[in-house]
């Protein structure tokens, strides 16, 4: 796979549409494949669609939950095209490790994470997350961008194996919002997205695994402190489309229950 990338990741949600971007048609033809084969397919030109977190997200996150310490080993869950990674390896010592079912989105990320700042020992895994196998590894887990990608039979399973990649005391953060008003158009937007994926997965198989409205803020608090984690939520204090976003940080306990 030939692709060049650039540090202009500024995209707005009319990003899809960036000269560089997927077209419509390519767009649609991933929707038509699995999960796993779509982002496959959306590889090359990940950078320029809005489905990749944007840098200002991630710093401020990274601000927020680690001030401005280092870690020694840090989980970028999801990774795609590792734009989570990049903004990780100045903040990591000794071992950074991203995890992503896709081969495609992996193969982007070894480039574009090779070039970035900082010199962690730097791992890509291709696996499901839901079947990663890290014991007590890591200071820090994130996952950016991902979180629709887990169904809600799946959500107690993928918190439960984040628990147990990290080491007491390690971190989970991810980033989410309140929900929505149902008056809002955001609600409906996504709801009927949502509504369309269901069709898709109906009639077509294997499935596409995309559902906008998960992992919101209550949600995803119960969820950690369900699975043992001490939470805190932190607004980003974004401007702007990015307004309203917070940051939920799961902390391990040190001692784990028997
Ligand atoms: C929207 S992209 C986000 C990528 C990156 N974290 C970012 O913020 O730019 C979602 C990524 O999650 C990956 N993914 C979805 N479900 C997964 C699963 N069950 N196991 C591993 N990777 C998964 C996809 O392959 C894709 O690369």
């Amino acid at each position: 796979m030939h692709l060049v990338i650039t540090s202009d990741r500024s995209v707005t949600l009319l990003g899809m549409f960036h000269p560089q971007g997927p077209t419509l048609f390519e767009l649609a033809v991933q929707a038509w494949s699995s999960t796993e084969r779509g982002y496959d397919l959306l590889a090359p030109k990940f950078h320029y669609t809005p489905f990749c977190t944007p840098d200002e997200v991630i710093e401020r996150t990274l601000q927020q939950v680690l001030g401005g310490a280092d870690v020694d080993s840090a989980l970028d869950i999801c990774c795609g095209t590792g734009a989570g990674m990049c903004l990780l390896k100045p903040r990591c010592r000794s071992r950074l490790v991203g995890i992503d079912f896709s081969p495609g989105m992996l193969e982007v990320a070894e480039q574009f994470v090779g070039q970035a700042k900082g010199s962690p020992q730097l791992q890509f895994e291709c696996a499901d997350v839901l079947e990663m196998q890290f014991e007590g590894a890591f200071d820090l887990a994130v996952c950016f961008g991902a979180l629709g990608h887990i169904l809600p039979c799946d959500q107690d399973r993928f918190v439960e194996r984040i628990r147990a990649a990290l080491k007491p005391g390690g971190k989970f953060a991810l980033v989410t919002s309140e929900r929505p008003s149902v008056w809002s158009l955001r609600y409906w937007v996504a709801r009927s997205f949502n509504g369309a994926m269901h069709v898709r997965n109906w009639l077509h198989h294997p499935p596409f695994v995309m559902f906008y409205l998960k992992f919101l803020l209550a949600d995803a608090t119960r969820l950690l402190q369900r699975h043992g984690f001490q939470v805190e939520v932190v607004d980003l204090g974004l401007e702007k489309p990015y307004a309203g976003l917070k940051v939920v940080v799961g902390s391990r306990p040190d001692q784990i229950e028997c």
